[in-house]
Protein backbone atom coordinates (compact mmCIF):
# COMPACT_ATOMS: atom_id res chain seq x y z
CA UNK A 1 0.00 0.00 0.00
CA UNK A 2 1.26 3.33 -0.52
CA UNK A 3 1.50 5.81 1.63
CA UNK A 4 -2.21 7.32 2.24
CA UNK A 5 -3.44 10.91 2.61
CA UNK A 6 -3.86 12.27 6.29
CA UNK A 7 -6.89 13.78 5.60
CA UNK A 8 -8.85 10.19 4.42
CA UNK A 9 -7.89 8.66 7.51
CA UNK A 10 -8.99 11.54 9.42
CA UNK A 11 -12.08 11.71 7.53
CA UNK A 12 -12.78 7.68 8.05
CA UNK A 13 -11.80 8.31 11.88
CA UNK A 14 -14.42 10.66 12.34
CA UNK A 15 -16.99 8.60 10.75
CA UNK A 16 -16.48 5.43 12.89
CA UNK A 17 -15.51 7.71 15.68
CA UNK A 18 -12.29 7.25 16.89
CA UNK A 19 -9.12 8.90 17.01
CA UNK A 20 -5.64 7.93 15.50
CA UNK A 21 -2.05 8.38 17.30
CA UNK A 22 0.75 10.50 15.37
CA UNK A 23 3.57 8.93 16.60
CA UNK A 24 6.89 10.71 16.26
CA UNK A 25 9.68 8.81 14.61
CA UNK A 26 13.64 9.72 14.36
CA UNK A 27 15.11 6.27 13.36
CA UNK A 28 14.65 2.62 11.91
CA UNK A 29 13.37 1.34 15.06
CA UNK A 30 11.01 3.40 15.97
CA UNK A 31 9.38 3.42 12.76
CA UNK A 32 9.36 -1.02 13.36
CA UNK A 33 7.97 -0.50 16.28
CA UNK A 34 5.03 1.65 15.18
CA UNK A 35 4.23 -0.60 12.27
CA UNK A 36 4.72 -4.00 14.14
CA UNK A 37 1.97 -2.27 16.49
CA UNK A 38 -0.04 -1.36 13.76
CA UNK A 39 -0.02 -4.76 12.71
CA UNK A 40 -0.67 -6.42 15.86
CA UNK A 41 -3.66 -4.34 16.28
CA UNK A 42 -4.97 -3.66 12.80
CA UNK A 43 -4.45 -0.15 13.18
CA UNK A 44 -4.05 2.72 10.44
CA UNK A 45 -1.63 5.41 11.38
CA UNK A 46 0.24 8.40 11.04
CA UNK A 47 4.08 8.68 11.38
CA UNK A 48 5.48 12.14 11.90
CA UNK A 49 9.25 13.60 11.61
CA UNK A 50 9.74 17.04 13.61
CA UNK A 51 12.28 19.44 11.97
CA UNK A 52 14.77 18.16 14.15
CA UNK A 53 13.85 14.24 13.54
CA UNK A 54 14.55 15.38 9.39
CA UNK A 55 17.48 16.78 10.79
CA UNK A 56 18.57 14.26 12.67
CA UNK A 57 18.35 11.07 10.38
CA UNK A 58 18.39 13.14 7.20
CA UNK A 59 15.86 13.39 6.33
CA UNK A 60 16.00 11.05 2.60
CA UNK A 61 16.89 8.03 4.67
CA UNK A 62 13.37 8.63 6.95
CA UNK A 63 11.68 8.89 3.74
CA UNK A 64 13.15 5.92 2.14
CA UNK A 65 12.37 3.97 5.67
CA UNK A 66 8.75 5.12 5.32
CA UNK A 67 8.83 3.38 1.57
CA UNK A 68 10.08 0.10 3.11
CA UNK A 69 7.38 0.03 5.66
CA UNK A 70 4.86 0.50 3.28
CA UNK A 71 6.05 -2.75 1.49
CA UNK A 72 6.60 -4.72 4.17
CA UNK A 73 3.09 -3.90 5.76
CA UNK A 74 1.01 -3.16 2.92
CA UNK A 75 -2.07 -3.95 4.80
CA UNK A 76 -1.52 -0.58 6.99
CA UNK A 77 -2.54 2.62 5.71
CA UNK A 78 -0.10 5.16 6.62
CA UNK A 79 0.48 8.26 6.11
CA UNK A 80 4.02 10.61 6.57
CA UNK A 81 3.52 14.10 8.42
CA UNK A 82 5.35 16.99 8.98
CA UNK A 83 5.62 17.35 13.04
CA UNK A 84 5.56 21.38 13.94
CA UNK A 85 6.30 23.12 10.40
CA UNK A 86 7.84 26.31 11.15
CA UNK A 87 7.38 27.83 7.94
CA UNK A 88 6.17 27.42 4.36
CA UNK A 89 10.08 26.52 3.23
CA UNK A 90 9.52 23.73 5.93
CA UNK A 91 6.11 21.92 4.89
CA UNK A 92 6.86 22.69 1.08
CA UNK A 93 10.47 20.55 1.44
CA UNK A 94 8.43 17.75 2.93
CA UNK A 95 5.88 17.84 0.45
CA UNK A 96 8.35 17.47 -2.34
CA UNK A 97 10.42 14.53 -0.67
CA UNK A 98 6.82 12.91 -0.76
CA UNK A 99 5.32 13.60 3.06
CA UNK A 100 1.67 13.03 2.27
CA UNK A 101 0.65 15.81 5.36
CA UNK A 102 2.43 18.63 7.12
CA UNK A 103 1.63 20.92 9.45
CA UNK A 104 2.07 24.74 9.37
CA UNK A 105 2.66 25.47 12.84
CA UNK A 106 1.91 28.98 12.55
CA UNK A 107 1.16 30.08 15.97
CA UNK A 108 4.93 30.66 16.79
CA UNK A 109 7.34 32.99 14.25
CA UNK A 110 9.70 30.97 12.34
CA UNK A 111 12.11 31.08 15.47
CA UNK A 112 9.59 28.35 16.58
CA UNK A 113 9.56 30.62 20.18
CA UNK A 114 7.48 33.58 19.77
CA UNK A 115 4.04 34.04 19.56
CA UNK A 116 2.81 35.44 16.72
CA UNK A 117 -0.54 37.25 15.69
CA UNK A 118 -3.29 36.03 13.93
CA UNK A 119 -3.00 37.56 10.64
CA UNK A 120 0.22 36.22 10.58
CA UNK A 121 -0.99 32.95 11.25
CA UNK A 122 -4.08 32.81 8.93
CA UNK A 123 -0.91 34.14 6.03
CA UNK A 124 1.44 31.19 6.13
CA UNK A 125 -1.09 28.81 6.75
CA UNK A 126 -3.44 30.05 3.99
CA UNK A 127 0.09 30.14 1.79
CA UNK A 128 0.95 26.18 2.66
CA UNK A 129 -3.05 25.09 2.05
CA UNK A 130 -3.11 26.14 -1.36
CA UNK A 131 0.45 24.58 -2.29
CA UNK A 132 -0.46 21.50 -0.41
CA UNK A 133 -3.70 21.13 -1.84
CA UNK A 134 -2.81 21.26 -4.99
CA UNK A 135 -1.16 17.91 -5.01
CA UNK A 136 -3.40 16.00 -2.63
CA UNK A 137 -1.36 16.83 0.62
CA UNK A 138 -3.38 17.16 4.11
CA UNK A 139 -2.77 20.32 5.85
CA UNK A 140 -2.46 20.50 9.75
CA UNK A 141 -2.83 24.36 11.44
CA UNK A 142 -2.42 25.52 15.09
CA UNK A 143 -4.20 27.86 16.96
CA UNK A 144 -3.42 28.89 20.39
CA UNK A 145 0.07 27.92 22.06
CA UNK A 146 0.89 25.23 24.10
CA UNK A 147 2.53 25.76 27.05
CA UNK A 148 6.47 24.15 28.00
CA UNK A 149 9.57 24.54 26.93
CA UNK A 150 11.31 20.99 28.15
CA UNK A 151 11.85 19.82 24.49
CA UNK A 152 12.92 23.01 22.97
CA UNK A 153 9.38 23.70 21.20
CA UNK A 154 6.90 26.26 22.60
CA UNK A 155 6.38 29.49 23.94
CA UNK A 156 6.80 28.66 27.37
CA UNK A 157 3.03 30.93 27.93
CA UNK A 158 -0.23 29.36 27.16
CA UNK A 159 -2.93 30.59 25.09
CA UNK A 160 -5.99 28.84 24.89
CA UNK A 161 -7.49 28.51 21.65
CA UNK A 162 -10.43 30.84 21.35
CA UNK A 163 -13.25 28.91 19.46
CA UNK A 164 -14.55 31.87 17.77
CA UNK A 165 -11.20 32.39 16.25
CA UNK A 166 -10.68 28.94 15.53
CA UNK A 167 -14.07 29.28 13.12
CA UNK A 168 -12.33 32.39 11.20
CA UNK A 169 -9.50 30.90 11.10
CA UNK A 170 -10.64 27.41 9.29
CA UNK A 171 -12.46 29.18 7.44
CA UNK A 172 -10.11 31.90 5.77
CA UNK A 173 -7.07 29.20 5.68
CA UNK A 174 -9.39 25.48 4.41
CA UNK A 175 -7.20 23.60 7.22
CA UNK A 176 -7.73 19.85 6.69
CA UNK A 177 -7.28 19.80 10.72
CA UNK A 178 -6.41 21.80 13.45
CA UNK A 179 -4.45 21.87 17.13
CA UNK A 180 -5.83 23.00 19.90
CA UNK A 181 -4.16 24.76 22.99
CA UNK A 182 -6.38 23.15 25.97
CA UNK A 183 -3.11 23.86 28.88
CA UNK A 184 -0.78 20.76 27.53
CA UNK A 185 2.93 20.61 26.54
CA UNK A 186 5.34 19.20 24.72
CA UNK A 187 7.56 16.90 27.06
CA UNK A 188 7.43 14.90 30.51
CA UNK A 189 6.70 17.61 32.80
CA UNK A 190 3.42 18.81 31.77
CA UNK A 191 1.15 18.75 34.98
CA UNK A 192 2.65 18.59 38.54
CA UNK A 193 -0.09 16.60 39.85
CA UNK A 194 -3.37 14.71 37.72
CA UNK A 195 -4.51 17.15 35.50
CA UNK A 196 -8.29 18.17 36.89
CA UNK A 197 -10.65 20.67 34.22
CA UNK A 198 -8.45 23.47 35.83
CA UNK A 199 -5.07 22.70 34.19
CA UNK A 200 -6.66 20.78 31.35
CA UNK A 201 -9.71 22.55 29.41
CA UNK A 202 -11.17 19.66 27.52
CA UNK A 203 -14.14 21.89 27.14
CA UNK A 204 -12.33 23.77 24.89
CA UNK A 205 -12.33 21.62 22.65
CA UNK A 206 -15.91 21.26 23.14
CA UNK A 207 -16.82 24.26 22.37
CA UNK A 208 -15.04 24.36 19.01
CA UNK A 209 -16.05 21.03 17.93
CA UNK A 210 -19.87 22.60 18.50
CA UNK A 211 -18.73 25.25 16.23
CA UNK A 212 -16.70 23.53 13.53
CA UNK A 213 -18.45 19.70 13.37
CA UNK A 214 -16.34 19.09 10.62
CA UNK A 215 -12.86 20.13 11.40
CA UNK A 216 -10.54 17.39 12.60
CA UNK A 217 -9.42 18.28 16.12
CA UNK A 218 -5.45 17.53 17.11
CA UNK A 219 -4.20 17.09 20.00
CA UNK A 220 -0.22 17.64 20.66
CA UNK A 221 1.56 17.12 23.82
CA UNK A 222 -0.21 13.76 24.40
CA UNK A 223 1.56 11.64 26.16
CA UNK A 224 0.41 10.10 29.43
CA UNK A 225 3.83 9.85 31.09
CA UNK A 226 2.73 6.34 32.70
CA UNK A 227 4.41 6.33 36.21
CA UNK A 228 5.79 2.66 35.60
CA UNK A 229 7.78 3.56 32.49
CA UNK A 230 9.08 6.81 34.46
CA UNK A 231 9.78 4.57 37.50
CA UNK A 232 11.69 1.70 34.97
CA UNK A 233 14.00 4.91 34.13
CA UNK A 234 14.85 6.22 37.65
CA UNK A 235 15.09 2.25 38.75
CA UNK A 236 18.28 2.07 36.63
CA UNK A 237 20.29 5.45 37.13
CA UNK A 238 17.67 7.94 35.52
CA UNK A 239 16.43 10.97 37.15
CA UNK A 240 13.23 11.74 36.01
CA UNK A 241 11.15 13.92 38.40
CA UNK A 242 7.72 13.32 39.48
CA UNK A 243 5.53 14.37 36.67
CA UNK A 244 2.06 13.66 35.22
CA UNK A 245 1.03 13.98 31.51
CA UNK A 246 -2.71 13.19 29.49
CA UNK A 247 -5.10 10.33 30.95
CA UNK A 248 -6.02 8.55 27.86
CA UNK A 249 -9.66 8.74 29.74
CA UNK A 250 -9.65 12.47 28.90
CA UNK A 251 -8.20 11.74 25.22
CA UNK A 252 -11.17 9.50 24.92
CA UNK A 253 -13.22 12.40 25.93
CA UNK A 254 -11.75 14.60 23.72
CA UNK A 255 -12.37 11.63 20.77
CA UNK A 256 -15.89 12.08 21.88
CA UNK A 257 -15.94 15.49 20.60
CA UNK A 258 -14.19 16.02 17.43
CA UNK A 259 -10.58 14.80 18.55
CA UNK A 260 -9.22 12.99 15.50
CA UNK A 261 -5.24 13.09 15.41
CA UNK A 262 -3.76 12.39 18.99
CA UNK A 263 0.23 13.16 19.20
CA UNK A 264 2.70 11.07 21.06
CA UNK A 265 6.03 11.25 21.38
CA UNK A 266 7.23 11.11 24.88
CA UNK A 267 5.34 8.02 25.86
CA UNK A 268 8.17 6.35 23.18
CA UNK A 269 11.19 7.88 24.66
CA UNK A 270 10.48 6.88 28.03
CA UNK A 271 10.07 3.28 26.58
CA UNK A 272 12.63 3.30 24.78
CA UNK A 273 14.92 5.19 27.22
CA UNK A 274 14.04 2.46 29.87
CA UNK A 275 14.23 -0.37 28.60
CA UNK A 276 17.97 0.87 27.19
CA UNK A 277 18.74 1.36 30.71
CA UNK A 278 17.81 -1.72 32.24
CA UNK A 279 19.24 -3.53 29.51
CA UNK A 280 22.94 -2.03 29.87
CA UNK A 281 22.47 -2.13 34.10
CA UNK A 282 21.52 -6.12 33.70
CA UNK A 283 24.76 -6.63 31.38
CA UNK A 284 27.27 -4.30 31.33
CA UNK A 285 29.37 -6.49 29.64
CA UNK A 286 27.12 -6.42 26.36
CA UNK A 287 28.35 -4.12 23.62
CA UNK A 288 26.02 -5.03 20.80
CA UNK A 289 23.80 -2.43 20.27
CA UNK A 290 21.21 -4.95 18.90
CA UNK A 291 21.16 -6.25 23.06
CA UNK A 292 19.57 -2.61 23.92
CA UNK A 293 17.48 -1.64 20.47
CA UNK A 294 15.75 -4.88 20.81
CA UNK A 295 13.93 -4.57 24.30
CA UNK A 296 13.82 -0.76 22.93
CA UNK A 297 12.18 -1.41 20.12
CA UNK A 298 9.52 -3.89 22.25
CA UNK A 299 8.98 -1.52 24.63
CA UNK A 300 7.72 1.13 22.28
CA UNK A 301 5.52 -1.51 20.95
CA UNK A 302 4.01 -2.36 23.74
CA UNK A 303 3.01 1.57 24.83
CA UNK A 304 1.85 2.39 20.82
CA UNK A 305 -0.45 -0.85 20.64
CA UNK A 306 -1.85 0.23 24.40
CA UNK A 307 -2.07 3.93 22.78
CA UNK A 308 -3.98 2.25 19.37
CA UNK A 309 -5.99 0.44 21.76
CA UNK A 310 -7.07 3.63 23.78
CA UNK A 311 -7.46 5.62 21.01
CA UNK A 312 -9.82 2.99 19.19
CA UNK A 313 -8.04 3.10 15.97
CA UNK A 314 -7.36 -1.02 16.67
CA UNK A 315 -9.16 -2.79 13.99
CA UNK A 316 -9.98 -0.06 11.45
CA UNK A 317 -7.01 -0.96 8.81
CA UNK A 318 -8.88 -2.73 6.54
CA UNK A 319 -11.84 -0.48 6.19
CA UNK A 320 -11.41 1.56 3.51
CA UNK A 321 -9.11 1.48 0.28
CA UNK A 322 -6.69 4.55 0.28
CA UNK A 323 -7.18 7.13 -2.28
CA UNK A 324 -4.32 8.64 -4.01
CA UNK A 325 -2.92 11.79 -4.04
CA UNK A 326 -4.37 12.63 -7.56
CA UNK A 327 -7.73 11.85 -6.20
CA UNK A 328 -7.02 14.07 -3.20
CA UNK A 329 -5.96 16.47 -5.65
CA UNK A 330 -9.13 15.87 -7.17
CA UNK A 331 -11.33 16.24 -4.43
CA UNK A 332 -9.59 19.15 -2.87
CA UNK A 333 -10.19 21.10 -5.94
CA UNK A 334 -14.12 19.76 -6.20
CA UNK A 335 -14.66 21.35 -2.56
CA UNK A 336 -14.75 25.09 -2.23
CA UNK A 337 -12.39 27.00 0.17
O1 LIG B 1 7.04 18.53 18.79
C1 LIG B 1 7.56 17.82 19.63
C2 LIG B 1 7.97 16.44 19.33
O2 LIG B 1 8.06 15.74 20.54
C3 LIG B 1 9.26 16.40 18.53
O3 LIG B 1 10.32 16.76 19.31
O4 LIG B 1 11.57 18.51 18.06
O5 LIG B 1 12.69 17.09 19.82
O6 LIG B 1 12.04 16.13 17.60
P1 LIG B 1 11.76 17.15 18.66
P1 LIG C 1 4.36 14.62 23.80
O1 LIG C 1 5.61 15.30 24.19
O2 LIG C 1 3.29 14.73 24.86
O3 LIG C 1 4.56 13.20 23.40
O4 LIG C 1 3.75 15.39 22.53
C1 LIG C 1 4.26 15.18 21.24
C2 LIG C 1 3.76 16.18 20.25
O5 LIG C 1 2.83 16.94 20.46
C3 LIG C 1 4.46 16.21 18.94
O6 LIG C 1 3.99 17.22 18.10
ZN1 LIG D 1 3.32 19.01 19.05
Amino acid sequence: MAMVSMRQLLDEAAAGGYGVGAFNVNNMEQIQAIMEAARATSSPVIIQASRGAREYSNDRFLYHLMLAATELYPEIPVALHQDHGNSPATCFSAIDLGFTSVMMDGSLLEDHKTPSDFEYNVGVTREVVERAHAVGVTVEGELGTLGGLEDGVGSGEIHLTDPDQAVEFVERTGVDALAVAIGTSHGAYKFTRKPDREVLAMNVIEEIHQKLPDTHLVMHGSSSVPKHLVDIINEYGGAIKPTWGVPVEEIQLGIKHGVRKINVDTDSRLAMTGAIRKAMAEKPEEFDPRYYLKPARAAMQKVIEERMNGFGQAGHAGDYEPRSLDEMRDFYAAAVH
